[in-house]
């Protein structure tokens, strides 16, 4: 990529002119609220989908905010007269925001999505034209092959990371793969520096915009692939990454395929995050994996964990290869072109696999903790039903109670006080009309929304757990109940209660 395309971006030196626009978007409601309200959740919810026709639909007016949307999120040209109206038209030509298409018309020359930060702030994402909604084969990427370089507006992965991010008041963060700048962004809320580092210089450039649009301060820009640009001597409190996760046939798209091969880029991200975190500190990330013949996968994630760091790593999904090299051909939309180009890429996609014995796909999150603990707690799960996001003090508190359990042997555990988390309930499933339940559950309503089975005693445990008694004590007290002998039962249990606070069902209280 040459430095030359950036001269089709706007300027990031212009910030009268940026500070200028952002103003005049925010008093034409441009906002993720504003969007909703003007469009209706159906034409909003379609442009997701890529389908624009409900939105161009809903904006056929030229009040000021129809005129924006039209401009920035739907690519079309407006008249000089209208844009006048809403923005500094001559400023805006002249920083490169929009450019003049003859006639009198003008367009834009990025995307502008906005979207609304979790304190209800009101930011804006910039991304190339087309890419601001529904990706590379989106809008824009209809009838045209996506460019290698092409960077992305927010799409699903950088929500979900964004919601899983551990939000700390933090000294430093590094925001690795930063595309369209959106975790930048939010990690500019908590942290004091920010690090933001790209291979794409387009990227970057891309990213100070958005910073700058949303009135965010600007972070420390730096090119480079992995951890390349990031000096042997600094490390950080936080990092995330939305990485170019795609198992994939060759390197096509930047912001995508991470073109090491297999799911080489997020071992070796994993690997090399250890070295990089300050003690305390939280690397976070969404990966892709393989399922490989032979092998069992939870045992191939263990191996790329760091030494020195907890991780809890969570497969939200999976996908057996077919279904996953459709996802991706469409993703970048190989399905409206050509069907003999569209095939021979499908079959290239299973030849990969196919050499790589790869049987499926894993989907999901890693999340390390640098504590130095001599001996490292690493769960692998799965967990592919519905959360309740922002997950942030769920992933933090998760740690929390790792290093609780590890310091905490069975008698110090049967002497530990504990509290019933917030908003579980107990169901009990058995056959309708049985006097016994088969087995009783506790599901959590917050956070991971877990489920877990328990036992009479487990149940029973839970249900009395307010922070009064020791653990101990309790127990003692259902043995009296149910006349079983309570030492047995002070032996038996502890398991119990460790995966009860593992899964944060149980709160230690003091
Ligand atoms: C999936 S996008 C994520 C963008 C953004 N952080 C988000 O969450 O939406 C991945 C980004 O990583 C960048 N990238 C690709 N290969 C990389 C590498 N080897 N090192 C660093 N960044 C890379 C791409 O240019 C792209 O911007």
């Amino acid at each position: 990529m040459s430095n030359s395309s950036l001269a089709t971006l706007p300027s990031i030196d212009r910030a009268d002119v940026t500070a200028r626009l952002r103003d005049a978007l925010l008093a034409a409601n441009f906002t993720a609220d504003g969007l909703l309200e003007l469009l209706g959740a159906p034409a909003y919810a379609a442009l997701a989908r890529s389908e624009t026709v409900p939105a161009l639909r809903a904006t056929r007016g030229d009040t000021p905010l129809e005129t924006l949307v039209r401009l920035f999120l739907l690519q079309q040209p407006v008249p000089h007269a209208r844009v006048e109206d809403v923005l500094p038209l001559d400023a805006c030509v002249d920083a490169g925001w929009l450019v003049r298409t003859g006639g009198d018309e003008v367009a834009a020359a990025v995307d502008v999505r906005p979207y609304g930060g979790p304190g209800g702030e009101d930011w804006f994402i910039v991304s190339d034209l087309g890419c601001a909604v529904g990706g590379a084969g989106g809008i824009g990427g209809r009838g045209r092959q996506a460019d290698a370089a092409v960077v992305l507006g927010v799409g699903g992965a950088s929500t979900t990371l964004a919601g899983i991010t551990v939000r700390t008041p933090v000294g430093s963060a590094l925001d690795l793969g930063t595309g369209s700048g959106i975790q930048a962004l939010h990690a500019a809320q908590h942290a004091t520096r920010v690090t933001a580092t790209d291979v794409n210089p387009r990227a970057l450039h891309i990213a100070a915009l958005t910073l700058a649009l949303s009135g965010a301060p600007a972070a420390d820009l730096r090119q480079g692939s992995l951890f390349e640009p990031v000096r042997d001597d600094e490390t950080y409190d936080l990092i995330v990454s939305n990485p170019p996760f795609v198992i994939s046939p060759g390197a096509r798209l930047t912001y995508r395929d991470g073109g090491m091969g297999g799911d080489d880029l997020c071992r070796t991200l994993v690997q090399q995050a250890g070295e990089r975190l300050n003690e305390g500190g939280f690397a976070q990330f969404l990966a892709n994996w393989q399922h490989v013949e032979g092998e069992d996968w939870q045992d191939r994630l263990r191996s790329w964990v760091p030494r020195g760091c907890d991780a809890w790593i969570v497969q939200r999904e999976v996908q057996d290869i077919t279904q996953y090299a459709e996802l991706w051909l469409r993703d970048a939309g190989d399905h409206r072109g050509d069907t003999a180009e569209y095939q021979a890429r499908y079959d290239a996609w299973l030849d990969e696999f196919e050499a790589r014995k790869v049987r499926a796909i894993g989907f999901g999150w890693i999340a390390l903790h640098r504590t130095d603990a001599a001996e490292p707690s690493i769960t692998v799960e799965e967990w592919p039903h519905p959360v309740e996001q922002p997950l942030g003090d769920t992933v933090r508190t998760h740690f929390d109670r790792i290093d609780y359990l590890r310091a905490h042997d069975d008698a110090a555990l049967l002497a530990g006080h504990f509290r019933l988390a917030a908003e579980v309930v107990q169901e009990q499933v058995g056959l309708p009309g049985a006097e016994d339940p088969e087995h009783v559950v506790l599901r959590q309503n917050r956070g991971m929304r877990r489920a877990t089975k328990v036992d009479t005693v487990g149940a029973g445990f839970a249900g009395v757990c307010d922070g009064t008694l020791s653990a101990g004590r309790i127990l003692d007290a259902i043995a009296q109940l149910v006349g079983e002998d309570p030492v047995l039962l002070r032996d038996r249990t502890p398991a119990q209660i460790r995966l009860l606070v593992q899964q944060g069902f149980l709160e230690p209280a003091r």
